[in-house]
């Protein structure tokens, strides 16, 4: 079985996803780490947005590996280590959307979520996968909320985190990824016809999860 779940950043998505796979027993598949590895590596390699023939063959030969833990986050590992962290800096958070929406990048992390997700039972998370990764996915889902309560949890989390930003930034990064996101040319951010939007405004983890479970099972 495969479940998609789409939608903005700070919706509660990855969270969400996280708590449904485990509770299922599925294999949890974050896509929004994979093109997050793909930038940490262009930035180290120091190989810009516009270099896109070299960022193609840079992906082309970078190994990115999901582990999941029984009850703690995912780890990414890029090329063998583990940089769980490092994909989080705001370094990355900046610059993720000028990579993703590189055509040749998106086709290279396709090949491997289709490949991820053939494997097991999945969850996958991120922006195209109910459109485009998994069109045929047993359930589809769409997480929403307000922009202004999307901007608070995420600024909360990156707090929580020890990453000293301000909203204003946190605003700024989720106005700028959204346009880029929604706009992009191939496998832009928006919800499948067939998928169920919830709008995570006004309920909490819990609920949200119950809400999802209920569709799944149902
Ligand atoms: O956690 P957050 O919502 O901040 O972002 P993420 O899920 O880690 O995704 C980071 C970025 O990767 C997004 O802003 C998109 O530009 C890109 N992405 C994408 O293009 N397609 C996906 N399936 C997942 C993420």
């Amino acid at each position: 079985m495969i479940i998609a779940v789409d939608g903005p950043a700070g919706a509660g998505k990855s969270t969400v996803a996280r708590i449904i796979a485990q509770k299922l027993g599925f294999l949890y598949i974050d896509t929004g780490a994979m093109y997050r590895a793909i930038t940490l590596k262009s930035l180290e390699k120091n190989i810009g947005a516009a270099d896109e023939a070299k960022l193609i063959e840079m992906a082309r030969s970078t190994d990115i590996g999901l582990v999941n833990s029984a009850d703690g986050p995912l780890k990414i590992f890029l090329d063998g280590r583990d940089a769980s962290r490092l994909i989080r800096e705001p370094r990355i958070t900046r610059l993720v959307s000028d990579i993703a929406k590189i055509r040749g990048i998106r086709e290279i992390m396709l090949g491997l979520q289709r490949k991820l997700g053939r494997q097991r039972d999945s969850v996958l998370d991120g922006r195209d996968i109910g459109t485009v990764v998994f069109p045929d996915a047993d359930r589809k889902f769409f997480i929403d909320a307000d922009f202004k309560e999307r901007v608070r949890r995420r600024h909360k989390e990156l707090i929580e985190a020890g990453q000293g930003v301000s909203e204003k930034d946190v605003e700024e990064d989720l106005r700028n990824r959204d346009k880029i996101d929604s706009t992009r040319e191939f496998a832009p951010l928006k919800k499948a016809e067939d998928a169920i939007r919830v709008d995570t405004t006004n309920l909490t983890i819990d609920e949200v999860v119950e809400k999802v479970l209920s569709y799944i099972n149902g």
